[in-house]
């Protein structure tokens, strides 16, 4: 969840820890099995918290280390766990390292190849005053890349994911996961700035400690590869990220043929997560379903009832589509900016929960308290599909025939169907009105 705009406790117009623990009541309610957080440590928020200062701490905005304690245990005692986003890849510039530990970072003295910042579009090199050397950002040049091949550096993030492992934390998703490792030699071409083999060493390593504690923390990796370079990954990460279907349109053409990628080359022991939507994207609701609320249900049905992990962002469960931000409201240091799908979420019709909040808080008619009353809305179609896979979880997926259009699949002894068209369709002998489910 995108802590700074789910829910907040304080009424300062920031989403906050004591936010989130008031709302586990919800989640619960939900049938929500893992919370990730969107990252809640200490940073001078040029990208929104993805600039960490302090790895063991907790950004003031939020509360402070008791409260995330707190949001833990009260999440354990539900049964909800609770995973943080670590950000691996680079720190903020500010933080102590970057003065006292230079070598932690990449140098070199002049620009060494043609790599660029994925935030600028400009080179990633960066002239340091100080050093008078150039240094390495893959996003801002308030974010210096870490130097993956420093042995101290794989210690210090060893003794990071201990500290929170050790304290509760049930999973870590991973920033940037296929790009911390870059080319030794720095050579010319953006692909040797990521997507390297060496950094499954990492991830190898971090599955030994994550091995001591018992149940075993959850690795899941941002994944930012096309599916053929995906299942590597899958080697030592828990969960893979694919983005492919994140951006594939709302059509069977395009999206069965990348389940059944994943069904067919996915390592047998891992498991497939799905998602249509999170902080750095167009909401579901809004780039899949243009608003309406027939088509999101339909995307929500699919993620639900696929075998695997489904991954909802807040307000995924309402189709909340994304804020409308107008220019001089805008937070986001990328191009085009993400501040509309971090908009507020809206938990009333009237949205009096928010005072002044941080990004404007768009549309509230879909809204928690009215959907979470009525098993029909979308929230309670959500609820129910959570209820009903807990039956499926564990049945293999397999496709099955469909008319043009129709996207049909068995999962164990179950039926699945979804009519992706805005036309009436038929599935062996049943009408499917456009954009109607079914599961039998
Ligand atoms: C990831 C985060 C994104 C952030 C970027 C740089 O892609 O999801 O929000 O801007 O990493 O840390």
């Amino acid at each position: 969840m995108y802590v700074r705009s789910f829910y907040d406790s304080d009424g300062d117009g920031i989403g906050d820890l004591g936010g989130v623990r008031s709302k586990l009541d919800y989640l619960q309610w939900l049938g929500v099995d893992a919370i990730w957080l969107s990252p809640t440590f200490p940073s001078p928020n040029v990208d929104w918290g993805y600039d960490v200062s302090d790895y063991l701490d907790v950004h003031p905005d939020y509360g402070t280390l008791g409260d995330l304690d707190a949001v833990i245990a009260d999440a354990q005692r539900r049964g909800i766990e609770v995973w943080l986003d670590l950000v691996p890849n680079h720190t903020s510039i500010r933080h102590p390292w970057f003065r006292d530990h230079p070598d932690y970072y990449v140098w070199s003295d002049d620009v060494p190849n043609d790599w660029t910042s994925l935030f600028t579009h400009e080179s990633a090199w960066t002239f340091d005053e100080n050093r008078r050397r150039f240094y390495l950002h893959q996003f801002a040049p308030e974010q210096p890349d870490l130097d993956w091949w420093n042995p101290d550096v794989r210690r210090e993030f060893e003794r990071i994911i201990r500290f929170w492992f050790d304290r509760g934390v049930a999973g870590l998703r991973v920033d940037v996961a296929h790009g911390l490792v870059k080319d030794r030699d720095l050579r010319n071409g953006i692909d040797h700035m990521r997507d390297r083999p060496e950094v499954l060493e990492v991830y190898e390593r971090w599955q030994k400690i994550a091995a001591e504690y018992d149940p075993k923390p959850t690795l899941m990796g941002e994944t930012y590869v096309p599916p053929a370079r995906l299942w590597r990954y899958a080697t030592q990460l828990d969960l893979v990220q694919n983005f492919a279907f994140l951006r594939a349109p709302l059509r069977v053409e395009s999206l069965r043929p990348l389940v059944e990628e994943v069904e067919a080359k996915l390592p047998s022991d891992r498991s497939p997560i799905w998602f249509g939507s999170n902080h750095d994207h167009s909401r579901l609701a809004t780039r899949w379903a243009g608003g309406d609320e027939r088509k999101a249900r339909a995307a929500l049905f699919i993620l639900l009832t696929l075998r695997g992990t489904a991954l909802l962002f807040q307000g995924d469960e309402i189709a909340l589509t994304d804020g409308v931000v107008p220019p001089e409201r805008i937070t986001d240091l990328a191009d085009p900016p993400r501040d509309p799908e971090r908009s507020p979420m809206p938990w009333t019709g009237d949205g009096g929960e928010w005072r002044d909040p941080w990004l404007p808080l768009g549309d509230t008619s879909r809204n928690v308290e009215s959907q979470s009353v009525d098993p029909l809305s979308t929230v309670g179609f959500v609820r129910s599909l959570i209820e009903l896979r807990r039956e499926l979880a564990g049945s293999r997926y397999a496709s099955l025939p469909s008319e043009p259009g129709v996207w049909a699949y068995a999962r164990g002894a179950a039926t699945c169907v979804v009519n992706l068209t805005g036309r009436e369709a038929r599935h062996e002998g049943r009408r499917l009105a456009p954009w109607e489910t079914l599961l039998d």
